[in-house]
Parts: C-alpha cells; structure tokens; sequence
C-alpha cells in the first residue's frame, strides 16, 4: 500500500534513507572516530536484519523512500552483510508513486572504506546492491597511516579496483580534505580518480569529529578546491545538482567528471531529502539533529506498522531548516560521524 510523500514543514519531500549497519569500524579516521575508547554498542542494541527489513520496507512502500544508502561505522564490518543486502535488494518501489523508479527495485548503494571489497565486492554485487561510494582521501602511504591510524593503503586501492571489476556503476570515492593535512593532494586524487574512470567528490570537512578539534580554519572551501583542480585540469560546471550534495563540474577535455560536497561554505540544506536510522535505530531527520526518535523501542514495544508511519511522519514533521555550522549558537551532535554514519 503506497501512502502519502513524506514532507517536512519546509516542503521539503524525503526520499533517501541512510542506514546504519553498525558502529563499528576497522579503521580510526581522524576527522571521524577518537584513536582509542570508542565504546561499541552491545549487539543487542543493534537493530537486526529482520527489524532494519521491517523499517525499510515501511519506508519505501508507505513513505515515498526510493533510495537507500548503507553506512556504518564500516559497514562490511557486520557480520552476514549480503544477506542484509539481499533482503533490501527486494524491495520495489510502489508501481503507483511519483518516483522514476516506479515499480523497480530500490536504489541500494553502500558507503564504504573500501578495504574488504576485495573479498565482497562480487557477493555484494550479487546480492543486488547497486551502487558504492568508498573513502579515499590520500594517495600516500604514511599520510594514510596518519589519517586512518591503519596501514591499509594498497587494500584499499584494490577495493577499488575490486569494486569497479564486481561491475558496480558508478563507483565514487570520496575525499575528505582538511588544510595543512591533505590539502596538497587535491590535484593528485583528481587525476587519480580520472585515471580510473571514477568521480572523486571532494568533502568540506564538518564539525562531526570525535576529538572536537575541528576549527573553521581547517575547512577548505569548494572554492579554493575547484580553483585548484581548475588550474590544472580546466573544469567546467554541470547542472544544478537537485537533492544530492555534491555540486558536479566536467572535465573540458571530456576525461570525467568531479564533484564537490560544501556542507560548510555552501549548505545545501534547503534542497534536503534524506534522514538516517542509527544502528540501534534512532530516527534523525538530519545529520547534524540533536534530537532523535527511538524507533527500536517501539518495534520492540510491539508497535503496529501504522504506529510506526506516524512516529516517522511526525520527526519529519518537525525537521529544522538546517544545521547553523557557520553561527555562534551552532550546537555539535552528541553522536561523532561514525556513530551516524557519515
Ligand atoms: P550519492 O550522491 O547517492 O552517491 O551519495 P552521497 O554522496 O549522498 O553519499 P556518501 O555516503 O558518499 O556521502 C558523501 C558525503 O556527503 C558524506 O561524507 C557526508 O559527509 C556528506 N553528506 C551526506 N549526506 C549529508 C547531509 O545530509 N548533510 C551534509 N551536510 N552532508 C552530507
Ligand atoms: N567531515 C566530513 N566528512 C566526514 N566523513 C567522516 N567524518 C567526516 C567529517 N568530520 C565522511 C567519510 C565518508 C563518509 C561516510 O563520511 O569520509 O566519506
Ligand atoms: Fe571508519 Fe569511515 Fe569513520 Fe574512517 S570515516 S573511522 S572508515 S567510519
């Protein structure tokens, strides 16, 4: 039964869900997790597969949900991941809805670290996932070192290429870039990534780190990154990017594309349409929300799936117009990015 679109109070219509798998991850990244305590949630309090189907399914053919992203933490962390992939895999969109894909299956996409495609690649690929977008945000051995707190370079690099062989379309990789940190590698991952044949989006870096060390200075803008590219491989920009939250430009010689997501210097808050499931299965309705809505207790409560529709519609309901990263009374998240899952 297909219902009403999700809309907020801004007219803002949801149509992307990001679900987070686990908190748990395999690497350290610093503009993400702290270097040591990170407390893992009991496996108890992680949703299991049966409840994110339920809640997916809630979404999708009573919501207006077309799109589903799985996150972590690192979600190929969780044990048994395809078989998740799989069950998702089998959702369709109401035949009767206003979305392009209408009748088909979901768009299923991941969002990984890369480092174990080389073994899952192909299993997820058959599962029905869609699509990945793997984090890459240095080409250089001892800066990954630092940045992720793990020697994993060259197994990431060929879960890239894993991913590319399983068939995904697109792979993306995205690149976080902090000042002073990687800031000098913008044109070196541009080429990399147009080497590949892949699109490299470029990610202003937002005030969702563990250690709380994130300083407005550290953020370098579209700006300056697409004037930096634009020097060397000349770009040209391509049409408004809608709802996604990367701004997109080509490549004038025709060698690909590249993108990038200015959350910081250019909030694209206003053209919003996804909210988030934690892994224990808080509902928020923005990355940056302070507030959540506790749906594992009123799954495991007993709610009746009307129950559950109109707990989701009333948080979206009450979404704000967006985070306030640029003013004084701009309020961190409890959750650091891996406990929401990026
Ligand atoms: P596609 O465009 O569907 O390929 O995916 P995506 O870019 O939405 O997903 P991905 O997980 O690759 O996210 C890339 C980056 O976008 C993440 O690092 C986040 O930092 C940022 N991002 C995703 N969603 C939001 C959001 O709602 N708000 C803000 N400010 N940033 C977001
Ligand atoms: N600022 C911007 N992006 C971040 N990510 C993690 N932490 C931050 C941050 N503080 C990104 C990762 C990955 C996605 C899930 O979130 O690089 O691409
Ligand atoms: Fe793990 Fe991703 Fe956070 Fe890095 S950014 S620590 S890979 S969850």
């Amino acid at each position: 039964m297909s219902g009403d679109p999700l809309v907020d109070s801004f007219g803002r219509t949801v149509r992307d869900l990001r679900i987070s798998v686990t908190d748990r991850c395999n690497f350290r990244c610093t503009y993400c997790m702290p270097a040591e305590g990170m407390v893992w949630l009991p496996r108890r309090e992680v949703l299991t597969f049966e409840e994110i189907h339920r809640l997916a399914g809630l979404f999708v053919e009573r919501l207006g949900v077309d799109g589903i992203r799985l996150t972590g933490g690192e979600p190929t962390v969780r044990a048994h991941l395809p078989v998740l992939v799989a069950k998702l895999a089998g959702l369709r969109v109401p035949a009767g809805s206003a979305s392009p894909l209408a009748g088909q299956p979901v768009d299923l996409a991941l969002t990984t670290n890369g480092s174990t495609l080389r073994s899952m690649a192909n299993e997820l690929r058959a599962a029905g996932l869609a699509r990945v977008n793997i984090s890459l945000d240095t080409l250089q051995r001892d800066r990954f070192v630092a940045m992720t707190r793990r020697d994993e370079l060259d197994r990431v690099l060929d879960g890239i290429a894993a991913a590319q062989e399983a068939g995904f379309s697109p792979v993306k990789l995205n690149a976080v870039v902090q000042r002073g940190v990687n800031d000098d590698e913008i044109v070196e991952l541009a080429r990399f990534a147009r080497e590949q044949g892949v699109e490299v989006r470029f990610i202003e870096f937002m005030p969702l780190d563990a250690d709380g060390r994130w300083l407005a200075d550290d953020v370098v803008t579209q700006a300056e990154i697409v004037a930096t590219i634009d020097a060397v491989f000349p770009l040209e920009p391509m049409p408004s990017r809608g709802a996604a939250p990367a701004d997109r430009w080509r490549y004038r010689d025709g060698r690909g594309t590249v993108g990038v997501i200015p959350s910081v210097s250019q909030p694209f808050c206003a053209d919003c349409d996804r909210v988030r499931l934690t892994a224990e299965g808080q509902f928020r309705t923005c990355l940056f929300a302070t507030e959540e809505t506790d749906l594992r207790a009123r799954l495991r409560g007993g709610a009746s799936d009307d129950d559950l529709v109109a707990a989701i519609r009333r948080a979206v309901g009450s979404k704000w117009a967006g985070h306030q990263i640029n003013q004084v009374n701009f309020v961190r998240p409890r959750r650091t990015m891996s406990q929401i899952g990026g």
